[in-house]
């Protein structure tokens, strides 16, 4: 699988996302295990979680320590795997999501994190959300502790905008290492801040860059481009949006999220797929 290299870390040019794993309509651990075994001998050596992928109340970090236990049970090395996760957003068990980026919070949550990881420090840490209610600079702040206590190796923030990505840079002397925001072929809106990461060689991770959990299987109903461009290659349009996202910029590295090991596996192959420069300005 191809590879991106930014800044001090490689990683696969695609990752996993774990959210489907945990959330409504979880698949079985066993299927949850055997999806994430799939990722890994497909070549993808990122996986994406959060301390909030979880369906009840009791169950924080409930993908983490999926993760983590696919992770010890895999016959490949997997100190060469980047698992990111993130705090400051959380489920309260009601089906609802709720945020809390009071800096205190967000450096317990890395701890329990990185427990429930089964890691000493955190290959990637994200601010989950923006907190209305606490200054994005004090949130931010908890992140440059967590670097200098050595509970987290890189940091990064999610739900960004471009002014926040600048502020978060600033504060962390110029080591942002990565921001998640949405993107894909329905929700474009965060170009700016794709284009941003970009110019700073920074990772931009896509989230939902299928379109979510529940549009995912219907790209190519509703993006008749993605559609033609999958046809004229024999794949999936999913896998057309993979590779439309990954040539927007050489920092981009799309997260797709999976409970199935046939879609990940699916996924993966769009690290390898070219497309040309007609079908690109066909996609927009
Ligand atoms: N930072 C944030 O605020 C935030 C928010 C949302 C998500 N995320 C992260 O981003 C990741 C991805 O987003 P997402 O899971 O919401 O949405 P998504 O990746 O757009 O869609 C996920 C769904 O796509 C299906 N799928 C995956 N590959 C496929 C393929 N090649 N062909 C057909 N279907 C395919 C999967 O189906 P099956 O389930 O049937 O395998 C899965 O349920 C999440 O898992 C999570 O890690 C972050």
């Amino acid at each position: 699988m191809q590879q991106r290299a930014i800044a001090d870390f490689t990683v696969s040019a695609i990752g996993l996302g774990g959210m489907p794993m945990s959330i409504e309509g979880r698949p079985e651990r066993d299927q949850a295990i055997a999806t994430i075994h799939a990722a890994l001998e497909a070549g993808v050596r990122h996986i994406d979680t959060a301390n909030s992928y979880h369906l009840l109340a009791g169950e924080v970090g409930h993908n983490e320590r999926l993760i983590a236990e696919a992770l010890s049970g895999w016959g490949g090395d997997a100190s060469e795997v980047l698992v990111a996760t993130k705090g400051g957003h959380l489920r309260p068990g009601d089906g609802t999501w709720t945020r809390n980026g009071d800096p205190a919070y967000l450096k317990q949550a890395a701890k329990q994190s990185a427990l429930d990881l089964g890691v000493e420090a955190i290959g990637l840490y994200y601010f989950h959300r923006p907190d209305p209610a606490v200054p994005y600079a004090e949130s931010v702040g908890a992140l440059v502790e967590l670097l200098a206590e050595g509970v987290i190796v890189r940091a990064g923030v999610s739900n960004a905008s471009v002014e926040q990505i600048k502020l978060a840079d600033e504060l962390l002397d110029g080591k942002l290492a990565a921001v998640q925001n949405q993107y894909s072929p329905a929700y474009r809106q965060t170009e700016d801040t794709l284009e941003e990461c970009q110019r700073r060689g920074i990772a931009f991770m896509p989230w939902s860059p299928l379109g979510g959990i529940r549009s995912a299987k219907s790209l190519g109903d509703d993006f008749a481009p993605f559609h033609a461009v999958a046809a004229a290659h024999g794949v999936s349009p999913q896998q057309v949006a993979l590779a439309w996202e990954l040539a927007k910029g050489s920092t981009v590295i799309p997260i797709p999220g999976a409970s199935k090991p046939a879609s990940i596996i699916d996924s993966a192959q769009a690290a390898d797929l070219v497309l040309t420069a007609e079908e690109l300005a066909a996609l927009g």
